[in-house]
């Protein structure tokens, strides 16, 4: 194993509220960061998040209700922090693409590409969708509609800077072709690579001319345009964690990301243009990209036209952090798209939450006050057969679970759950089984200690392996029943009726 490990989110854009789309990404890198810091140690994870303020997006939103585009964004900040904070997102950066570093950052790279002859002036006419910030083909336009947005398409004609792709693109193909982890899961890089073979690469325009939007970096080598803002933005995975010396060589203690997380939709940016970006910088490329699905509210689209957009304030509100972040991360394999609904959250919470974990802790902690007045026995376990067994699986669990949180099993967050979750129901079976109560009543006392020994064993190695999962949960736990003698709580989860 690596010994760093550089994990970003997307920067989210600051044009409204985040909803639980957002979350979802941030609950990922927070879970996969707090995994890798109980591997690698605290000093040696930087895990990055942070938000998107330039470009069109926010000049409208900010527009609309007659502030300067720099108040609306530090306006919108704090319901990012907040909301982070409210997940309990244990993220070490937070950077703003509005912030001096970044932007010095982006220029620089600007300077070195058009010094470079990457990056040359050129005129562009041509179809133009302006909530998109995208340039058209006619070919592409559906009756001069946007085929993102469905909005209509203006004809433009303007001077811009470009950034040639195209040169790169040999280069690109033979390095995902090389490395099977570079973009996962496998059928998204089958779907890159397919486009790349399939398409020349167009010039990229990493400029817009200020009269049309003002509100972004401007370029260093023009006094008329300001920077795309996909161009800006993608550079704050290296401008939060190093620098360009004076001959524009970057350096950095972190570089290479370990892993970008992201969503399938900014798959092509962080995928093709990101690492041409890169290797035009002569920067080595992350090592990973790895695009998740998206949830879906009635197999619709969240939007704020459809007024289905959910917000997870609301969700952590009613049912609470830890179960909000289980839900996510347990209900859909990470890398599929889901459906998200409270019915499914309730589900979720009267099964495994409720009947499974927290009765399990509820009942044995029951058990040690009433047989030991709150000493947990010292034994050694059962020395039968299935004792053994059961020990076997304590000893494996956190490898076993471990293991599906890496890139080769597409960090099966749901998966990694459902083997926690085995152990959980095992030792539930198990106290159905052995009835501890008779023992009691028999006056089988060893048997008695051996096994509330071995059930102790059992929640603590599940509340060891649901730290990153469930971090409150598990603190929880382990406040409860992680010394000689318990403090036993209220039971974790109270049933939903
Ligand atoms: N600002 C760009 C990213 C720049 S990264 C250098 C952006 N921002 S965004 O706010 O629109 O989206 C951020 C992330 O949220 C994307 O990864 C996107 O896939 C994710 N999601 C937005 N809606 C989502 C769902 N409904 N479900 C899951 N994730 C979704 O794109």
């Amino acid at each position: 194993m690596a010994n760093k490990f550089y994990i970003t989110t997307p920067l989210y854009y600051v044009n409204a509220s985040p909803h639980i789309g957002h979350s979802y990404t941030n609950i990922a890198a927070d879970t996969l960061a707090r995994y890798m810091r109980q591997a690698l140690g605290d000093e040696n994870v930087w895990f990055l998040t942070g938000t998107d303020e330039h470009g069109q997006k926010i000049q409208r939103a900010a527009e609309a209700i007659g502030l300067s585009p720099q108040e609306f964004t530090d306006k919108m900040i704090p319901q990012f922090r907040g909301l982070w904070k409210a997940l309990n997102i244990s993220y070490n950066d937070f950077i703003r693409t509005t912030e001096k570093r970044h932007i010095a950052c982006v220029q620089r790279s600007l300077e070195i590409l058009f010094q470079k002859g990457d990056i040359y002036k050129d005129k562009y006419e041509g179809l133009y969708c302006t909530p998109c910030e995208t340039f058209w083909l006619e070919s592409q336009a559906q009756g001069m509609l946007c085929p993102d947005c469905k909005g209509a398409l203006e004809a433009i004609c303007e001077t811009n800077y470009f950034f040639n792709l195209e040169i790169y693109q040999p280069w690109l193909i033979e390095y995902i072709k090389k490395r099977p982890d570079f973009i996962k899961p496998q059928s998204r890089r089958n779907e890159v690579l397919s486009f790349l073979t399939l398409n020349k690469l167009s010039p990229l325009c990493i400029s817009r001319p200020k009269e049309r939007l003002s509100w972004g970096i401007p370029l260093p080598f023009s006094t008329e345009h300001v920077t795309y803002v996909w161009f800006d933005a993608l550079v704050n995975y290296i401008s939060a964690v190093g620098e360009f010396d004076a001959q524009g060589n970057y350096k950095s203690r972190w570089w290479p990301a370990d892993l970008h997380l992201i969503g399938k939709d900014i798959l092509r940016q962080h995928a093709i243009y990101w690492p041409i970006m890169l290797r035009a910088l002569n920067i080595e490329p992350p090592k990973t990209v790895f695009a998740h699905g998206w949830w879906m509210v009635e197999a619709n689209k969240m939007s704020k036209s459809r007024g289905n957009v959910v917000n997870p304030i609301e969700m952590v509100e009613k049912f609470g952090i830890d179960v909000y972040r289980y839900f996510l991360l347990r209900d859909v394999p990470f890398g599929l798209d889901g459906n998200f609904s409270e019915e499914a959250i309730v589900k979720r919470f009267n099964g495994d939450l409720a009947n499974d974990l927290g009765n399990l802790v509820y009942r044995t902690l029951t058990m040690i006050e009433k047989y030991y007045q709150g000493d947990i026995p010292q034994g050694a376990g059962f020395k039968n057969e299935q004792g053994r067994m059961i020990a076997k699986k304590i000893e494996d669990l956190a490898a076993e679970s471990g293991a599906l949180l890496t890139i080769a099993a597409d960090f099966n967050f749901s998966l990694s759950l459902e083997k926690i979750w085995e152990l959980v129901n095992t030792a539930n079976k198990y106290v159905e089984e052995i009835k501890p109560w008779n023992l009691a009543k028999e006056n089988k006392t060893e048997e008695l200690k051996a096994f509330i020994y071995l059930l102790v064993g059992m929640i603590r190695e599940v509340a060891k392996t649901i730290t990153p999962f469930m971090p409150h949960t598990a603190a929880s736990i382990i406040q409860q029943i992680g010394k000689e003698k318990i403090q036993k709580g209220n039971p974790l989860f109270p049933r939903i009726e």
